[in-house]
């Protein structure tokens, strides 16, 4: 028999249109689990933060907390990774059983925006920020592991998606993908629409290279482990 210990769940944009759901979802079918929902304003005068708190009063035993984290502010995302990690360490909170990086940015009305780091903020909300987040709590998973679930869209695909103007692709130079030349000439909603797309698409390739650094790093670690112990 697997004995399935609870844990905490993350999920970021919590207040959302498929997160609202997705969290009474699992509080009606895993109640065990300890959940952590992120938003970006945690007061009621968000009419989405408001719904999402009505939807946690139904489940009045639920071990949950509503927690403000800006994915546009990188000091933030490292301080709010800090302090889930102490939690754990400390038994405030148990280990992670899962991050869902549900959040996203785009802007299809305006020029391409900056974020106080410096980046591009589709990227930064979108991929940037949930890479940083997942991996400074790589180390806050219990010993059974866990899901890191990512969000994608068939945007990130050239030619799925009937809102594409521009192709998605990664370019040669990394380095455009956080600060990006200016869109001339400017197409607000074409060149937006592309930026959302290369994010996700930024997204689905670094799902494969987690999940090959956790199969390596984290398989092999567990080997040794098992190693020491049939010798111990
Ligand atoms: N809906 C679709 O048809 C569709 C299709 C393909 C993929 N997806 C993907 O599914 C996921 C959920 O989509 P959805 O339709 O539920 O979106 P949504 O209702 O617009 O929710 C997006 C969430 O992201 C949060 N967010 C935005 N900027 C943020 C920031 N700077 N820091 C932290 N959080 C921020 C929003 O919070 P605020 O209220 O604070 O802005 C909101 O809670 C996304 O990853 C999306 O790309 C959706
Ligand atoms: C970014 O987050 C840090 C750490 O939480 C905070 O001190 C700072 O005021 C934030 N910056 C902005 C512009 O919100």
């Amino acid at each position: 028999m697997l004995l399935i210990m609870a844990g905490t769940i993350i999920i970021t944009g919590a207040n959302g249109s498929l997160a609202i759901p997705a969290v009474q979802h699992l509080l009606t079918k895993y109640p065990d689990y300890t959940t952590v929902l992120t938003v970006r304003n945690i007061l009621d005068d968000d009419v989405n933060t408001k719904k999402l708190r009505e939807t946690l009063t139904k489940y009045s035993k639920a071990d949950t907390s509503i927690r403000k984290l800006d994915l546009a502010n990188l000091s933030a995302v490292h301080d709010f990774a800090s302090t889930i990690a102490a939690e754990v360490a400390d038994g405030s909170l148990p280990p992670l059983t899962s991050i869902v990086c549900n959040a996203y940015y785009w802007n299809l009305v305006g020029d391409a925006e900056t974020t106080v780091d410096g980046y591009e903020k589709t990227f930064q909300v979108t991929h940037l920020a949930h890479a940083a987040l997942v991996l400074r709590l790589l180390g806050s998973f219990g010993s059974n592991g866990g899901r890191v679930v990512l969000f994608s869209t068939d945007a990130h695909w050239p030619g799925k998606n009937s809102l594409e103007k521009y192709p998605p692709a990664i370019p040669d130079d990394l380095t455009m993908l956080v600060k990006p030349a200016a869109d001339k000439p400017s197409d607000n909603f074409g060149r937006g629409f592309q930026r959302y797309a290369v994010s996700k698409l930024a997204v689905v390739m670094w799902m494969y290279a987690l999940n090959r650094y956790l199969e390596k790093v984290y398989i092999y670690r567990r080997s040794l482990m098992e190693v020491y112990w049939d010798h111990s």
